[in-house]
């Protein structure tokens, strides 16, 4: 197989795969795809002889339907169950792809949809995207090539011209369609809604719906409010009739941004279920609002409503399902001026995936502090799964304050800015992502009440009393929840429903619209997750407050909240526990903890290298630290440097050690490949791999000479004294080293953003060292051989003025390799780009000039005829 090199057991290594056989995913389609993903380093992990899954054991579920016995379970153990073609996508992308658009879920019928707003007013731009999130589509402020579709009123808004301009593929569609779509919670087809000429306006001449121009968009909103479509088609269906709401009261708070539109929708669900929307806070059951504040939020809190903010509405709908919107930090009501002391912080993420990784965004705005997506030095503090990543590296040299997700979990749970003294927050077991234990932590409903509602609930009246008879049904399903989890399984079905896009989509966003570009954009969105946590929390179910006395309520929070400081330590052990069984060692009470002891203490010793998952992004960014002009003092670290080309210890192990020693205690750190360093230091201008990959991360080139002095004289001059010059090699080059260091620094690694190139599998020396010089100045690399398929997606011929977008093959010119390029530059014109057969010589100039360019002489048929 062609596209083994360097491939092989890095792909799907993490992973444990297990199969659900269905009319859908044939016998003999799970042996193939096994056979495949297990060359790819997966494990594939059997049913049991019962029949059932070995969710224990599991990292993803392969299934493309929901229709087997242990989905619920596998889905509040946060495995995520995907469809096959996720397996072939990620093959064919060689990176483990987003998994949302996989899903077998058929209430997510808008996985695949990337959805960006054009000229849509406030109010109902905020209820399209949540009623579209919860569908399990994605927002896309921005216009890039990923947006599916842009929902507008009218062609006047600058992205409607933009998409017309570009011949982007995304269609343009009025809000209609995600408010049909929602209705009936099945997607019907969008053609009638498009725009310039949508049918539905067309097929009522009433003329009643003006489409608003851009300046009259207020207007717009009572305007559209009586226009919903009846749906006639049979073959959509409607919604399964919703029995959430049976005999339930809801009341929508006026600080929600709900078009009446929208507004209109979700009461006809509503009442289709048998339940009724009111406009007294008194009467409703369930409170629906925004903030946690007003006269009506206490009056409900009070009273001891449930209140939830939208998100939780939604899910209620999609799913048809009670959840007590306090379990889940995001389906409550946000802090309107944030938690107190959050204003000010800006906070980074890392090491988190996926939904991960949103649902972090997510909490971190809710909190009031600023989310960035690239750190940089005036960042406050770094929320990282694990404490090695080359963010984490710059976070401490930059002084910038690192925990894991527990403490924003904990603090927007409590409240209160938890103190980072506190070691749980600071603590990362070596071989966990603490991405396995997300989204687990609920609100303290003491503390909320403290903070917002102070003094209440009042006591129950007799008459709230009877008023709770009528939400038994939900308590019911809520004890339900209760004992799912003292089974020990904790039920947090998806968290993730109100999440607002995907990482992956953010970062490649960034990337088109010109952001700052991500080095890495490998995704593991829960590549092992949450298994087999032991419950504490049983029983915190409770907080009604009707139900329990004030004073006995709060003895047993206390004992909870007791609890549940431990409950991620638990979870925490219990995860070290499994590694331990994983690596083949016994496991057995004492002596097992007293293994993990050891193996942490080892591994403490030896630094690990990130696994090749690790999903580290925004490296450019972080790893350009301003150089360090410092006069270096002794012992303490001052300079890292990466040595290449050096020539002194070639072949002397005593000497390379002992000199090693000798500069660490000038305070120059010889580090190892992988990671950050301040310097390169290079003997003369070379295009090793080395070499390259710190001129693409904006590293200062040193000359080994001054690494030399070091050892000579045994002290250490400023490196800015000792800058690489290299004339002669420059001349050769054609190219002023310090030029492409200044350039390097202005890219990013973003050179060749988005740029696809393709390499011979057979390519003299291997394929991956082109690998990671292309990826890391941004390309998209691929793997081309005998057998690959076409994995071009055509453009349309249109869609650049500019003419056809280059695509690359590197290729040396043996009759192998000879084979290939018709093929490939078949595959290329069918998708409208232009095929550039070139030796590999183009890839390392343009990347040693950090200049994109491109010059007959390196194609092939050319190079190769003059060498
Ligand atoms: C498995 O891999 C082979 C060889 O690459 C490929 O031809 C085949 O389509 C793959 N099977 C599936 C089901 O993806
Ligand atoms: C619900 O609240 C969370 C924060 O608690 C917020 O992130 C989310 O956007 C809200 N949902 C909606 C639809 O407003
Ligand atoms: C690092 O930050 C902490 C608090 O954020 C501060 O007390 C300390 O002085 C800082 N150290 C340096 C070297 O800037
Ligand atoms: C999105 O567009 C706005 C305005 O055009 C721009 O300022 C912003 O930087 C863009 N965001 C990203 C992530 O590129
Ligand atoms: C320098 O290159 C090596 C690869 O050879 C890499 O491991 C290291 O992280 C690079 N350093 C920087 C600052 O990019
Ligand atoms: C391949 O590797 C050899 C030695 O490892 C080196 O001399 C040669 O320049 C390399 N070729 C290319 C095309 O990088």
């Amino acid at each position: 197989m062609a596209d083994q090199d360097g491939t092989a057991g890095k792909l799907f290594s993490l992973c444990v795969f297990t199969f659900v056989q269905s009319k859908e995913l044939s016998e003999t389609l799970i042996q193939e795809l096994s056979q495949n993903v297990t060359k790819y380093g997966a494990e594939v992990c059997q049913p049991k002889r019962d029949g059932s899954l070995p969710l224990n054991a599991a990292t993803h579920i392969i299934s493309n339907t929901i229709d087997f016995p242990q989905y619920m379970e596998a889905t509040s153990m946060m495995i995520p169950v995907i469809k096959s073609s996720w397996i072939q996508a990620s093959l064919a992308k060689n990176r483990q792809v987003q998994i949302r658009p996989h899903s077998p879920d058929p209430r997510m019928i808008f996985s695949d949809v990337v959805l960006s707003c054009a000229d849509i007013p406030e109010s109902d731009k905020e209820s399209i995207i949540g009623a579209t999130m919860a569908l399990g589509g994605t927002d896309s402020n921005n216009l890039t090539k990923l947006v599916t579709h842009i929902c507008a009123l009218s062609m006047d808004h600058p992205k409607c011209q933009m998409a017309q301009e570009k011949g982007l593929r995304c269609k343009i569609v009025l809000p209609h369609w995600f408010d049909d779509c929602f209705k009936l919670g099945k997607r019907i087809d969008d053609a009638p809604y498009l725009l310039p000429d949508p049918e539905i306006l067309r097929a009522h001449p009433g003329g009643n719906i003006p489409i608003p121009s851009g300046q009259h968009l207020q207007g717009a909103t009572s305007a559209r409010p009586d226009f919903i479509p009846t749906p006639v088609d049979s073959e959509a269906g409607a919604r399964p009739k919703l029995t959430i709401f049976h005999e339930k009261k809801v009341m929508l708070s006026s600080d929600l941004s709900i078009s009446t539109r929208l507004k209109d929708i979700v009461k006809e669900l509503i009442s289709g279920g048998g339940g009724e929307l009111t406009d007294y806070v008194d009467d409703c059951d369930w409170f629906v609002c925004h903030y946690r504040d007003g006269d009506n939020y206490i009056r409900a809190a009070y009273a001891g409503k449930h209140i939830g903010n939208l998100s939780w509405l939604y899910h209620l709908i999609t799913h048809n399902a009670w959840t007590t919107p306090t379990h889940r930090l995001l389906h409550y009501p946000i802090p309107r001026n944030g938690i107190p002391g959050f204003k000010d912080l800006r906070i980074a993420v890392s090491n988190y995936g996926g939904e991960a990784r949103i649902y972090l965004e997510n909490l971190i705005t809710a909190s009031g502090a600023t989310y960035t997506k690239t750190m940089k030095a005036d960042n406050t503090h770094l929320i990282t799964a694990r404490s090695n990543s080359e963010k984490c590296d710059a976070a401490r040299d930059w002084n910038i304050s690192m925990a894991n997700h527990l403490w924003i979990e904990e603090s927007y749970a409590k409240c209160q800015m938890q103190s980072l003294t506190v070691s749980k927050y600071t603590h990362f077991p070596q071989r966990t992502n603490l991405g396995e234990v997300i989204g687990q932590t609920m609100f303290d409903v003491d503390k909320l009440q403290a903070m917002y509602y102070p003094g209440g609930p009042r006591k129950p009246s007799s008459a709230s009393k009877r008023k709770r008879k009528t939400s038994d049904r939900a308590e019911e399903e809520a004890d339900a929840d209760n004992s799912a989890d003292a089974t020990g399984r904790h039920t947090r079905k998806d968290f993730d429903v109100m999440q607002d896009d995907d990482v992956e989509v953010a970062d490649q966003s960034i990337e088109e619209s010109g952001g700052p570009r991500p080095a890495k954009r490998r995704v593991t969105s829960f590549a092992t997750p949450a298994r087999e946590q032991r419950h504490v929390r049983a029983g915190k179910e409770n907080e009604t407050p009707s139900t329990v006395s004030s004073s006995s309520r709060s003895a047993k929070e206390k004992a909870r909240s007791r609890l549940s400081g431990l409950v991620d330590d638990i979870a925490l052990y219990e995860k070290e526990k499994k590694r331990v069984l994983k690596d083949g060692q016994p496991w057995g009470g004492k002596r097992a903890a007293d293994q993990i002891e050891k193996k942490h203490l080892n591994r403490r010793s030896v630094s690990s290298p990130a696994p090749p998952s690790d999903q580290d992004d925004e490296v450019a960014a972080a790893t350009k630290r301003p150089a360090r002009k410092t006069k270096l003092a002794l012992k303490q670290i001052e300079a890292r440097v990466i040595l290449t080309g050096f020539k002194r210890w070639v072949n002397d192990k005593h000497k390379e050690d002992a000199d090693r020693r000798k500069l660490r205690e000038m305070g120059i750190s010889v580090v190892s490949d992988g990671n950050v360093c301040d310097y390169l230091v290079a003997p003369q201008l070379v295009r090793t791999v080395k070499f390259l990959r710190n001129l693409s991360r904006g590293a200062t080139v040193v000359s080994s000479s001054w690494i030399e002095t070091c050892l000579d004289t045994g002290e250490v001059p400023p490196p800015t004294d000792y800058l690489l010059k290299d004339k002669e090699n420059e001349q050769r080059m054609g190219l002023k080293l310090q030029t492409s260091v200044a350039r390097a620094a202005a890219n990013k690694g973003r050179l060749l953003r988005g740029l696809p190139i393709y390499c011979t599998a057979s390519i003299k020396n291997g394929t991956e060292s082109y690998k990671v010089i292309a990826e890391d100045n941004g390309a998209q690399f691929l793997v081309y051989g005998p057998r690959s398929g076409s994995t071009i997606k055509p453009t349309s011929p249109d869609e650049d003025p500019d003419g056809p977008d280059p695509v690359y093959l590197l290729s040396t010119a043996n009759p192998e390799e000879k084979k290939l390029w018709k093929k490939f530059e078949d595959m290329a014109r069918q998708g409208n780009m232009e095929p550039r057969v070139v030796a590999s010589d183009w890839l390392l100039d343009v990347v040693m000039k950090q200049e994109l360019s491109f010059d007959k002489k390196y194609l092939v048929t050319n190079f190769f005829n003059n060498a």
